[in-house]
């Protein structure tokens, strides 16, 4: 975006302002702040008017819940200029995940150009991310190029002991994935929500290191009665919803030694305060490595930054997926629809 003659232009730019909610308020603001800086380059250099669109969460139509207003309000705040508009969520049209050609020149209308900022979205080939670049001369953003650059650190040769750490919530995205990653690491350790779907069924076709114990939850909620059990022994109708000690020390043991550090997903459901003890060993052994450490993904930056460790880590990357298929070595559809990319 660098080369791109913006004055008196209008400018389409995609974010990815797919930031945590909870009760309905932003948890975490990085993605927003993260988006900045390729915002005022524009503001800067004269552009006209700066559309901003992003999706927000997993919405199956217009879901208020999942309105981009409260995002819009907070970039307001961190940017009050008048030249900026905020779209409502992308996901709020099926044209977007089906990457619908009526969709992404609804987009693209009224606008000379676009940026690509979307980090964390340029694996979805999606009409905001892959569509629009059919109906406009399309740029990279700062962002992106940033990304890309810390990224790009982890692919080829790196140091070892490379640690890989999954955990979260999109346990199908992230098994594809990780079956193409296991050679790149030589350590892939599970937790959250992905180390209980692999208890009865692991299809990795390589060694990974689960958890040995987890906080066992007689139901999904908040204050559910809670204990630790082993790994194995995880009571009938009971949930595994954090690592359990015995796991925090292995796991904090084996990143310990690590040279290379990748981290994405939490361990646990770590919003809840009484399963958060797994994801904030993990943040602090991450945190307190010198290892190059990459840390990816909305939610693990989350933690990160509530525990006030986000400077602690070489990146912080706003991709967890993206992030991911990158280090697969796949081309992500949103970069690579941008021109001489
Ligand atoms: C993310 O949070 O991983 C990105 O914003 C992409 O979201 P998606 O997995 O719903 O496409
Ligand atoms: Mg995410």
């Amino acid at each position: 975006m660098r080369e791109a003659d913006v004055e008196g232009r209008r400018v389409l730019v995609r974010s990815d302002l797919n930031v945590p909610l909870e009760d309905g308020r932003i948890a975490d603001d990085t993605r927003i702040h993260a988006s900045l800086p390729t915002l005022r380059l524009l503001l800067e250099r004269g552009a006209d008017e700066v559309t901003v669109c992003s999706h927000l969460g997993r919405p199956k139509g217009p879901e208020p819940a999942f309105s981009l207003r409260p995002v819009e309000e907070r970039l307001h705040e961190l940017l009050p200029d008048e030249r900026i508009h905020v779209l409502e969520n992308t996901r709020f049209n099926p044209g977007e995940t089906k990457n619908e050609p009526s969709f992404a020149r609804e987009l693209a209308d009224h606008h000379d150009l676009f940026v690509q900022d979307a980090f964390g979205s340029v694996h979805r080939a999606h009409a905001s991310t892959v569509g629009v670049t059919e109906f406009l001369p399309a740029y990279a953003g700062l962002l992106l190029e940033k990304e890309l650059t810390e990224l790009g650190k982890l692919l080829g040769e790196v140091e070892r002991p490379f640690v890989l750490i999954s955990g979260g919530a999109k346990v199908e995205d992230k098994l594809g994935v990780l079956r193409n990653l296991g050679g790149k690491a030589d350590a892939v350790l599970i937790g959250g929500k992905m180390a209980e779907q692999l208890r009865d069924d692991n299809p990795l076709p390589f060694d990974v290191v689960l958890p040995v114990d987890v906080v066992a939850a007689r139901e999904f909620a908040e204050d559910a009665e809670a204990k630790v059990t082993a790994y194995d022994e995880l009571p009938e109708g009971w949930l595994g919803l954090d690592i359990g000690p015995e796991t925090r020390k292995l796991f904090a043991d084996r990143i310990a030694a690590a040279r290379t550090i990748f981290w994405n997903g939490p361990m646990g459901v770590f919003e809840w305060p009484r399963f958060a003890e797994g994801t904030k060993a993990i943040a602090e052994a991450v945190a307190g490595s010198d290892a190059y450490s990459v840390v990816g993904g909305a939610d693990s930056v989350r933690a990160l930054t509530e525990l006030g460790l986000e400077d602690e880590v070489s990146w912080l990357s706003t991709g967890g997926g993206a992030a991911l298929e990158l280090l697969e070595g796949k081309e992500l559809p949103g970069v690579a629809a941008i021109p001489e990319s």
